[in-house]
């Protein structure tokens, strides 16, 4: 009898690679399809997102050494400050709005100052920040915005993209993104002074490195091969069961980063993969909207339950806030090792990751703690079909009512 793997579906919505994507011909290179859609004048392609802030951020401390502080919410993802220490700089902590993943504006006033180099509005899950804020607090402080999209390419604000709206933005292209190379990030500048700059600080610390290149080639191919639902048992699954039976949470989310992350070009083939792969992005984002407006309503019927939703975001999951931790808790100790994409964002706020130095603001960040605490997220992926959405709906429903 064959070996029929039971079907999983992925934590994120990202666009499924084909045959086609992995050869044949390319329309234009991807850095040129990703600036014509977003309406800026160039995109810079790294190897990540993490390598773009920190090429952004190694530009940016030339020009202005007397500044070294850098404005984060104080829940987000943990190689945002590993790229800022990377770039010989300091994080700073802003707690978050109540209830929110946005950065409360009077603290993040209250954090900038002479000493501010950037401040980083940070959309999650698609879902956006705001970043005229941001862009107001920092200009008066004469700091910069560099907006992290890493979770939002394709996401818009008043009909314009978000990462065009700051000084300076990012996105990420790593597995399970909207799109995907496995591991890569743009770079997108208003300013061509700093997008000349940018491009030198690339040449000078970003190098040629067969060695990731052609290790990353082949996550390429695994991925085009496996990110299909009879393939993330194997490719993700099986090692998300394997560290939950631990009690690992941070490698159960992917949290293991090491400071010493790689730094290296991108080589043809993966950027050609991107390229055809290009094409598909706005109808697949149109897609999961769709899906995502068609089942917010079920979620958010059910009581305590807060789902995260604006008007121009993309949809690679459904963001959550549970009454309590304790709730929050016992519904993922049902569903995060279910085969339906039920998982957390990131585990801790930023203080609370031991392989994190301290940093600035890191003492008082209550509203990042309660956020981490009590969020979940629901794959957005098409291959979560209705049946199973629901009985995701159902256990959450279970659990809040029996608390
Ligand atoms: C909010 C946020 N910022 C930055 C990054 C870093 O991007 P990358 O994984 O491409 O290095 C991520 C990664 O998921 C992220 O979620």
């Amino acid at each position: 009898m064959w070996f029929r793997p039971e079907p999983e579906s992925p934590p994120t919505a990202g666009l499924p690679l084909g045959i086609a994507d992995l050869g044949g011909d390319v329309r234009a290179p991807l850095t040129a399809l990703a600036a014509s859609w977003l309406g800026v004048e160039e995109t810079q392609l790294e190897c990540s997102g993490t390598a773009a802030l920190t090429v952004a951020l190694t530009a940016l401390s030339e020009y202005a050494r007397s500044r070294r502080e850098v404005a984060i919410p104080a829940f987000t993802c943990p190689l945002v400050p590993l790229a800022i220490r990377r770039a010989g700089l300091l994080p700073r902590l802003v707690d978050l709005l109540p209830g929110s993943f946005d950065m409360d504006p009077q603290r993040l006033e209250d954090a900038c100052g002479p000493q501010t180099l950037a401040v980083v509005p940070t959309h999650l899950g698609g879902r956006t920040a705001d970043v005229a804020s941001a862009n107001a607090i920092a200009h008066s402080a004469g700091a910069l915005t560099i907006e992290d999209a890493a979770q939002a390419l394709g996401a818009r604000i008043d009909g314009r993209f978000a990462g065009t709206l700051g000084d300076i933005g990012f996105y990420s292209l790593a597995a399970g993104k909207g799109l995907s190379i496995f591991e890569g990030g743009l770079l997108v500048a208003q300013d061509d002074v700093w997008r000349e700059r940018f491009r030198r600080a690339s040449h000078r610390v970003v190098r040629w490195h067969p060695g990731w290149e052609i290790r990353r080639s082949l996550e390429l191919a695994g991925y085009a091969a496996l990110y299909r639902p009879s393939g993330l048992g194997f490719a993700y699954g099986n090692s998300l069961r394997r560290a939950l039976r631990r009690g690992d949470l941070i490698g159960a989310a992917g949290e293991d980063f090491s400071a010493d992350f790689p730094l290296h070009r991108v080589g043809r083939w993966r950027r050609a993969v991107g390229a055809r792969a290009f094409g598909r992005l706005s109808g697949f984002i149109e897609a999961t909207r769709a899906q995502a407006a068609a089942r917010v309503p079920a979620l958010a019927s059910i009581p305590g339950v807060h789902v995260f939703t604006d008007e121009g975001g993309t949809w690679p999951y459904l963001m959550l806030r549970l009454p309590d931790e304790a709730m929050r808790d016992a519904v993922l100790k049902r569903l995060w090792s279910s085969r339906h994409g039920v998982a957390r964002m990131f585990v801790h706020a930023l203080p609370d990751y031991e392989y994190l130095e301290a940093m600035p603001g890191g003492d008082d960040v209550p509203n990042a703690r309660d956020f981490a605490a009590r969020t979940l997220t629901i794959t957005n992926s098409l291959w979560l079909d209705d049946a199973c959405f629901e009985h995701v709906c159902a256990v959450i429903e279970a659990v809040i009512v029996s608390r």
